[in-house]
């Protein structure tokens, strides 16, 4: 392994922030996760624990990576010498490895429906076909595992070739071309006839619907769609430069990434709506759905086209900097060759994938704590490995950092100026607020 590179310019750092923060989480989960716990009130509960809880967490996460320049582990061996604390980069890198795992089978889905749009394979399907469709894409046993590959195989090429020419110069030009599409989509959708009803069930909040399980979903979410709590975000910071405002960052990547989220509510609920599908139809939501809109849209097979790739994009934004996690852990703990490491992960990432596939269809009924495979891997790193990674982040900045290096850290190092009061509110969040909360909601979800 030679120098440590670093992102070129701070809109590169950006959009690699963004883009692995916007992704299928936005376009896939959000809205499927919106229609199965009941709208508006989710989103209110979504929007709180991204403020109060995933930002502060960003934050951490930004300090430790950008203090340290090193990966998840050795960012907290060089921070906490002499200590344990290093132990916890296997959290991050196992988060990485089970989100990475069932992620690229969606992945794999996109590229999919994406050959299915260019072929025009479900122009004139009804919804039942369309339902069906989906249920063979997914419970086929060799394509979906073909396509999970393509996708792998994708993302490592973009991480092999490194930060800059790699994540930094693909992400700069998809990541804007993502947001006019969504945009274009939503614009259509809320204009469809009989849309209202979907528009009512984004923003009118029905608190009734609310459970202990819905708080978890929505922190779990929150954290998945922002990045924050599987090492990501420490391992971009630990690429970026000191003199770059991470606050800023941070916000302008949650702002980001919320107004994806949104957005792609807006483009799915109120044509979920008005074609009469039900908003709690599941994973297949987005697959469902969309295309039957784009059959009964103009120009529909252009745009079911665009907005594939653009979800095929979305992810492969998002994939890369998962993968990053555990290639620059293996890079530079192990002193691997860049090339080694990514073959490496692919290897076990790969294997985990086909199981994760395979539970949609002929491993269906191989259920574990009464989960199949790919949910268990959805759950267990979205509820619980997510918020752990971030309570530690947040506990490690808050209890173990001095407020010395914390204050240095956010002003890069007196470069970027807030007041002492602004320093003080976030670093309360960080040390109390969002550990209790954190652990009050997956207690109580828990048990
Ligand atoms: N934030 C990504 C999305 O919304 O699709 C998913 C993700 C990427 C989760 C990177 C975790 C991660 F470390």
């Amino acid at each position: 392994m030679g120098k440590r590179e670093g992102f070129a310019s701070s809109f590169g750092v950006l959009v690699a922030m963004a883009g692995s923060a916007v992704g299928l989480g936005n376009l896939w989960r959000f809205p499927y996760l919106v229609g199965t716990n009941g709208g508006a009130a989710f989103i209110i509960i979504y929007l709180a624990c991204v403020l109060v809880l995933a930002l502060p967490i960003m934050y951490s996460e930004f300090i430790i990576g950008r203090r340290s320049q090193s990966n998840v582990f050795g960012a907290y061996k060089k921070l906490a010498p002499d200590s344990k604390w290093c132990n916890v980069g296997f959290i991050y890198v196992l988060c990485s490895i089970t989100i990475i795992s069932f992620y690229s089978v969606v992945g794999g889905w996109t590229i999919d429906y994406f050959v299915k749009a260019a072929t025009f394979q479900f122009s004139s399907a009804s919804a039942d076909q369309l339902s069906g469709m989906f249920a063979n894409t997914v419970t086929s046993t060799a394509s979906p595992l073909v396509y999970m590959l393509v996708f792998l195989g994708i993302t490592a090429l973009i991480v092999l070739a490194g930060v800059k020419n790699g994540i930094e110069k693909y992400s700069k030009i998809m990541m804007p071309l993502l947001f006019i599409l969504v945009i274009v989509i939503a614009i259509r959708s809320v204009t469809l006839e009989n849309s209202y009803a979907g528009i009512e069930f984004l923003f009118k909040p029905d608190f009734s619907k609310i459970t202990a399980q819905t708080f978890l979903d929505a922190l779990g979410q929150a954290f998945f769609s922002l990045s924050v709590g599987s090492g990501s975000i420490l391992t971009y910071a630990s690429y970026v430069s000191r003199k770059e405002n991470i606050v800023k960052l941070s916000a302008q990547t949650a702002i980001s990434d919320t107004m994806f989220a949104i957005v792609a509510g807006v483009a799915i609920m109120p044509a979920v709506f008005a074609f009469g599908i039900s908003p709690s139809e599941g994973p297949g939501l987005v697959f469902v759905t969309l295309p039957y809109i784009f059959n009964q849209l103009p120009f529909g097979s252009f745009l079911a086209v665009l907005f594939f790739f653009a979800l095929f994009i979305a992810a492969i934004t998002s994939s890369i900097s998962m993968l990053e996690v555990i290639v620059a852990y293996l890079d530079e703990e192990f002193k691997l060759k860049r090339r080694t490491s990514i073959v490496l992960s692919l290897i076990l990432i790969a294997t985990l994938g086909v199981f994760c596939s395979l539970s949609q269809g002929v491993m269906s009924d191989v259920k574990i704590l009464g989960n199949s495979i790919f949910d268990l891997f959805d759950k267990s790193s979205a509820n619980i490995m997510l918020p752990l990674g971030g309570l530690i982040a947040v506990i490690f900045v808050g209890w173990r950092m001095k407020k010395a290096e914390y204050a240095d850290e956010i002003t890069s190092g007196g470069l970027v100026k807030f007041s002492r009061t602004t320093v003080g509110i976030f670093y309360f969040f960080i040390k109390y607020i969002a550990p209790v909360v954190i652990a009050t909601i997956v207690i109580r979800s828990l048990f």
